[in-house]
């Protein structure tokens, strides 16, 4: 078995051990905190997850180094072995007001190359997974490439905050596209292009929200990159644009228009 395969073998048994303690977590009634802002939530079952893949990394994978939302932040340049990305709860608003319609996201580096990513939909309890010469599945089940469809033809997975302030002219690039969608979740966004569901996703993003996504959307050959066009760097914010090829050169250029 190759090292990839091996690795995967371990860390895809992490999400559902975790499963009950995220459910039942909620039911028993959260302790929510304001990080920056009412609008930037962190509950309880944030930090206990995120330490669950940490205690987890830390007895299979002891020469890792991390870079977690809820905890120290590692850099992928100190990382000699492995590097790992954890989001444990993506859209912590959704899972405090909706209970559901979020997931919990890991991304596995090697020499900072990237290996694994996974998302992980707590709720319906579907895990995506997959990396370099891997592909993408759900489960068990392999996904294929998503047709590589132009703007007009698929939804538009956006940003709340930027439709509402035009940015960079994105209100016309949501008028060409079949319509816009906001989900609330960075792994959720994602899942819908991996599936080709919806044509892209943009939005402000940290790490943690685009790394696991854009390790699958690359090994399904869909371009993932700032929008200026620029390589993703793994340790800082950027405005991520995940999208088919014609999709990606077309929502750019209309967003760089003046
Ligand atoms: C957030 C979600 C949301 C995105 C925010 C992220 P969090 O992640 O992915 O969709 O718009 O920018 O911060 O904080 O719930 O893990
Ligand atoms: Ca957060
Ligand atoms: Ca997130
Ligand atoms: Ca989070």
């Amino acid at each position: 078995m190759n090292e990839q395969l091996a690795i995967h073998q371990v860390v895809s048994q992490w999400f559902r051990q975790v499963r009950p303690q995220i459910l039942a977590g909620r039911k028993q009634g959260l302790e929510i905190e304001n990080k920056t802002s009412r609008l930037d939530l962190v509950t309880n079952i944030d930090k206990e997850t995120e330490q669950f893949y940490r205690q987890q990394i830390r007895q299979h994978f002891p020469n890792s180094k991390i870079l977690g939302e809820e905890g120290a932040k590692e850099d992928i340049n100190s990382a000699e072995e492995l590097f790992w990305v954890i989001d444990p709860i993506d859209g912590t608003m959704n899972f405090v007001k909706q209970g559901r319609s979020f997931v919990s996201m890991l991304a596995i580096y090697h020499k900072q190359q990237p290996v694994l990513g996974y998302i992980y939909d707590v709720v319906a309890d579907q895990l995506y997974w997959g990396g370099p010469g891997l592909g993408v599945y759900c489960d068990e089940e392999k996904l294929s490439e998503p047709e590589n469809i132009s703007l007009k033809e698929g939804l538009l997975g956006v940003n709340g905050p930027m439709i509402m302030s035009n940015y960079r002219n994105l209100q016309t690039v949501v008028k060409q596209s079949a319509g816009a969608r906001i989900y609330g979740s960075a792994g959720i966004e994602f899942i819908h292009v991996l599936r080709g569901q919806c044509v892209g996703y943009l939005s402000h993003l940290r790490p943690w929200d685009y790394a696991a996504g854009s390790i699958l959307a690359e090994s399904l050959n869909l371009v993932v990159k700032t929008i200026d066009g620029n390589i993703l760097d793994v340790v800082s914010s950027e405005d991520v644009l995940v999208a088919t090829k014609r999709a990606f050169s077309e929502i750019t250029a209309l967003m760089a228009a003046k």
